[in-house]
């Protein structure tokens, strides 16, 4: 495919650092690991931050700190990445769909409302494409019930929410670093809280339940001793994939700018096309994850295979979860949910696109639409 949906950006800096990595010959959780979370932190501003292997094992670790248990219930938008839903069922609770707002993609906060029960324990915004749910109102919602608000801000690392960075807004919110993230470690994520107590279960549970502060207080006479205190997972980041999200954190803004452009070009040569509707976004705050264009008049998967005959690549995020086997006992309708997922595509958007990259992208689209 001559231009691909996304792709990483990685330099020579990055290789460096992991060339530092081995040199070491500390290659598992260590000094670039706790670097990574002490410049999460200051950039984030959140009081802990802990770096974990993937964007799912910090859903998991965070659902399981909080208590998720089987008997309760989870309140999750249905067009999501499988693993916002398979954490839930992991920690044997039943995930709840609920539908989502038409010109966001986002967790509609009267839907979510609806679909609360006496066995709700959390609400799980997924932040679409990087733009934030509507925190407001699900956090007002959240405390009159008395809830868990545990983000899925796998998208919306960078983003804000009225001036709020997100990572600063729920109890607990959970990033992915994985490859095609805004920022990448090769695979990571990080459980980011201002919850001393869950922040002290995820620490214990990241790697299999083991007290590093015991492990570090015996470390000078009995430096064989651990004491192991609660269920736990083998889920901490390494030092090769820290030193590969330091370098990425550099190019934050510069990955920022280059997408925004894109997304702004987009915007502008679709905004008169009858037969698209383009989402809502706030470029102020929304650092772009994805393109999305609903295609409103049956023709979305022909638009496809006309694009990729143009060499150019285009998605379906997501298949809807309360369509998939796993999940025909939770099936529930969703009309909003259902109708877009027959409209959407996704398009290009990486950093890397070259100059010319956005205006072959739009001309497959529009010469699609007889533009
Ligand atoms: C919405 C959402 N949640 C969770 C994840 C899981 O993150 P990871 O791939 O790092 O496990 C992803 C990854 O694609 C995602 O898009």
């Amino acid at each position: 495919m001559a231009i691909p949906l996304q792709r990483p950006y990685l330099g020579r800096e990055e290789l460096d650092a992991v060339a530092k990595v081995f040199e070491s010959r500390w290659l598992g959780m260590g000094a670039a690991t706790k670097e990574f979370e002490d410049k999460l932190r200051d950039f984030l501003g959140a009081p802990h931050v802990i770096a974990v292997n993937t964007g799912t094992s910090a859903l998991h670790i965070a659902l399981d700190a909080c208590g998720i248990a089987p008997g309760d219930e989870v309140i999750v938008p249905s067009l999501t990445f499988a693993a916002s839903v398979q954490v839930i069922t992991c920690c044997g609770a039943q995930p709840v769909f609920c539908d989502v707002e038409i010109d966001t993609f986002n967790m509609d906060p009267a839907d979510v409302e609806r679909r609360i029960s006496p066995r709700t324990r959390a609400v799980m915004p997924v932040h679409f494409g990087g733009l934030a749910c509507d925190m407001d109102r699900l956090l007002h919602i959240a405390k009159t019930h008395n809830l868990l608000v545990i983000e899925d801000a796998a998208h919306a690392f960078g983003s804000s929410y009225k001036g709020r960075t997100i990572g600063t807004l729920g109890h607990v919110t959970c990033f992915s670093f994985d490859p095609i993230k805004n920022i990448t470690c090769g695979e990571g994520g990080a459980v980011v809280t201002a919850d001393d107590d869950i922040a002290a279960r995820v620490i214990h549970k990241r790697i299999l339940g083991i007290d590093q502060d015991t492990w570090s207080r015996y470390r000078h006479e009995r430096s064989w001793f651990y004491e192991v205190v609660t269920p736990g997972y083998r889920y901490h980041m390494s030092n090769i994939n820290a030193a590969i999200g330091l370098e990425q954190l550099k190019r934050l803004e510069a990955f920022r700018a280059r997408k925004t452009a894109i997304v702004k070009q987009y915007d502008q040569a679709f905004r008169d096309l009858r037969a698209v509707a383009l989402l809502r976004h706030d470029l102020e705050e929304t650092f772009p994850f994805f393109y999305v264009l609903r295609v409103l008049d049956g023709r979305r998967d022909e638009l496809m295979d006309y694009l990729k005959q143009k060499g150019v690549a285009s998605g379906v995020h997501y298949i809807p979860n309360h369509l998939q086997p796993l999940y025909a006992d939770f099936r529930v309708p969703l009309p909003v949910t259902e109708q877009i997922y027959g409209e959407m595509t996704t398009l290009p958007l990486f950093y890397e696109m070259a100059d010319d990259d956005p205006a072959l992208v739009i001309e497959a689209v529009r010469s699609f639409f007889g533009r």
